[in-house]
């Protein structure tokens, strides 16, 4: 293992910079020399690369986004897109590449690991995190804590005015963020893309909190749910009290990682390296009960992570 390539792919989350920055330097650590590919995926497919040194991720580890630049590539998944990048890694001896993405990106990292000769491990980034084999993603912690801050200000708007509000939250296939963001704002309802929910009974647990003294509320909607515009009129005109939407956006997939999100990025970083040092390759990393793991690429792109009800029953009995 002498050269490694590094990829930032789909969404961008906060915390992939320190990631880029943990496999830079790790490697650097190691003897290895890195190329920083750019756009994502389309980066390998059209050969556009830059070396990566120790210096050149200085002063990135607080920084959201990516260095690299990320694009949802779908050339990626064709056969036509995995054998152009298959060639590019062996034009430039690249012998293990580390795709930092959600899962999107890992299935495109498994299709090329079928092809390649150059070891592929995945890093989990994404603040959805919906990815299998991992408690949890970089990106995820901070999108949690962005969409806590906004919601703590609407809060206030939402008591003083006595009035309903929804908070859309993103989440277009899962609800891990918006059963996280709901459990810590003390959201009144979640709701999520897992569950089908009931607007009758919602209108309930509305009217009945208003009749016990509770006339505002803060139901947290993950985008996946369907139609919160609507569902918003839909909660003024049946209970008759004001209700009000706000879209947080994508505010979520910005701005300075936490502390976790940047610590998730340094351990993550320094395993994937440490695979490929291995000779392994075919792998994601991940963090499960505190521990730093990894899985097979198949594994985890064959297999959906569970949400757990839990939290959404605990949310429930908090909110009373
Ligand atoms: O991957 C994170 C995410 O924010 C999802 O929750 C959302 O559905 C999607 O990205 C939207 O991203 P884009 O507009 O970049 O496709």
């Amino acid at each position: 293992m002498k050269t490694i390539g590094i990829v930032t792919s789909g969404g961008d989350a906060p915390g992939m910079n320190a990631a880029i920055r943990a496999v830079v330097r790790v490697a650097n650590y190691n003897g290895l020399q890195v190329l920083g590919f750019q756009r994502g995926w389309e980066g390998i497919i059209m050969n556009n690369f830059i070396p990566l040194t120790p210096r050149s991720v200085s002063g990135i580890i607080e920084l959201g986004g990516t260095i690299l630049h990320t694009s949802r590539c779908m050339e990626c998944q064709t056969s036509d897109g995995i054998k152009k990048s298959s060639k590019n890694l062996a034009a430039n001896n690249v012998d293990g590449l580390v795709v930092i993405g959600g899962d999107g990106s890992l299935k495109g990292a498994l299709a090329l690991s079928k092809v390649s000769e150059a070891r592929i491990v995945g890093i989990p980034a994404t603040i959805d995190n919906d990815v299998f084999g991992t408690d949890e993603t970089i990106g995820f912690d901070t999108a949690v804590n962005t969409a806590r801050e906004e919601i703590d200000k609407i809060r206030d708007t939402a008591v003083s005015h006595e009035r309903i509000f929804i908070v859309e939250v993103m989440g277009r296939q899962r609800g891990f963020l918006a059963s996280m963001v709901g459990l810590t704002v003390g959201a009144e309802i979640i709701l999520v893309p897992e569950i089908k929910y009931d607007e009758e009974a919602l209108f309930g647990i509305i009217m009945e909190n208003a009749a016990r003294g509770k006339r505002s509320a803060i139901i947290v909607a993950a985008e996946g749910i369907g139609d919160t515009r609507k569902l918003s009129a839909d909660i003024q005109k049946n209970t008759g009290l004001e209700a009000r939407l706000s879209i947080i956006g994508y505010a979520q997939r910005g701005g300075s990682p936490t502390a976790r999100s940047r610590f998730l990025a340094s351990v993550f970083g320094n395993k994937a390296v440490q695979l490929l040092l291995d000779g392994r390759g075919n792998r994601v990393v991940g963090i499960q009960n505190s521990k730093v793991t990894d899985i097979s690429l198949e594994e985890s792109c064959g297999s959906t992570k569970s949400l757990d009800l839990s939290i959404l029953e605990l949310a429930k009995v908090l909110a009373t």
